[in-house]
């Protein structure tokens, strides 16, 4: 499949219209009276990955992010953990994202939580980032490579525009050592758009891409534990009033029983990863 055809598959797995409304009308049920939409309002609806604030705030206290920071979320989604970011330490996020309702959902709530200054969204691709080389202080990429053939390129353009020194975080999805996992998993219908690597692939495909690993850690226990409590909110309660479903749909539900077995059968494994760009 050429790159093109696979941005398109990818896109349509996660194109859906109207996720800013279905996510500030939920959201606005649950405030009190005079309380003021936030990032950490909308948090429990808009950080989609596994364990949303949790396992964003865990990638954030690796980032490390100062104030006069620019920063860059490569795979933003509708920008949930961009506008948390900026509005807890705040730096400027730009997001980048291949899927223009999600680029379109992240600019309105940026507009909703006034975050639209703290927080730019460019639609885009992250194997050719629109951006001129060391122009972010640190970067980061939730639960993005997955969907990434081109590993070596992904990594290749975000050493490209990371200053000298800078880090880039991560949180990955991985190929764990059971069979093939059961799709459709959240970020793929099917295994055709689904590029999962091995622990020694992901390291290698960093160094090849000219960054040095300085943090690794197979975080599947705790995704599990997770999943785990995941499945059987949703086997006796179901989905939450504010969940990742108001962003996918009801499609989540069954994203989540794949994704639970997938962990336990040992199908895919969870990584968090910080690389540095070389100083020199
Ligand atoms: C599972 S979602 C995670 C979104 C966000 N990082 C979060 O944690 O809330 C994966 C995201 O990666 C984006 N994505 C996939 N391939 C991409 C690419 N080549 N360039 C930019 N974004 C991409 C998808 O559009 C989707 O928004």
């Amino acid at each position: 499949m050429d790159q093109d055809t696979e941005s398109q598959h990818i896109e349509r797995h996660y194109a859906t219209g109207g996720i800013a409304d279905r996510v500030l009308s939920a959201v606005r049920a649950t405030l009190k009276p005079g309380e003021a939409l936030t990032p950490d309002a909308l948090a429990p609806a808009d950080h989609f990955h596994g364990r949303g604030l949790v396992a964003t705030r865990e990638m954030v206290a690796l980032l490390a992010p100062k104030s006069s920071d620019r920063i860059l979320d490569i795979g933003s989604g509708v920008g949930g953990p961009a506008r948390w970011i900026a509005s807890k330490y705040g730096c400027h996020v730009t997001g980048i994202d291949l899927t223009a309702d999600f680029c379109r959902a992240a600019e309105s709530l940026n507009a909703a939580t006034g975050m639209s200054t703290q927080v730019t969204i460019v639609h885009g691709s992250a194997l050719a980032l629109p951006f001129p080389d060391a122009s972010f202080d640190r970067a980061y990429s939730q639960n993005v490579v997955m969907n990434i053939a081109g590993k070596v390129t992904f990594y290749r353009e975000a050493c490209r525009v990371l200053k000298p020194g800078g880090i880039l975080v991560m949180s990955n999805l991985a190929r764990g050592s059971g069979s093939e996992p059961d799709y459709p998993t959240p970020w793929a219908a099917t295994a055709t758009t689904s590029f999962l690597s091995t622990i020694d692939e992901t390291k290698a495909e960093i160094a090849a891409a000219g960054l040095e690993i300085v943090a690794f850690k197979d975080t599947s226990a705790d995704a599990m534990k997770a999943q785990v409590a995941t499945l059987n909110r949703l086997q006796t309660a179901g989905l939450p009033p504010l969940s990742a479903h108001l962003i996918v749909g009801p499609r989540l539900r069954e994203y989540q029983i794949n994704s639970n077995r997938n962990f336990v059968e040992g199908r895919i494994i969870s990584l968090e990863v910080v690389a540095q760009r070389p100083v020199t």
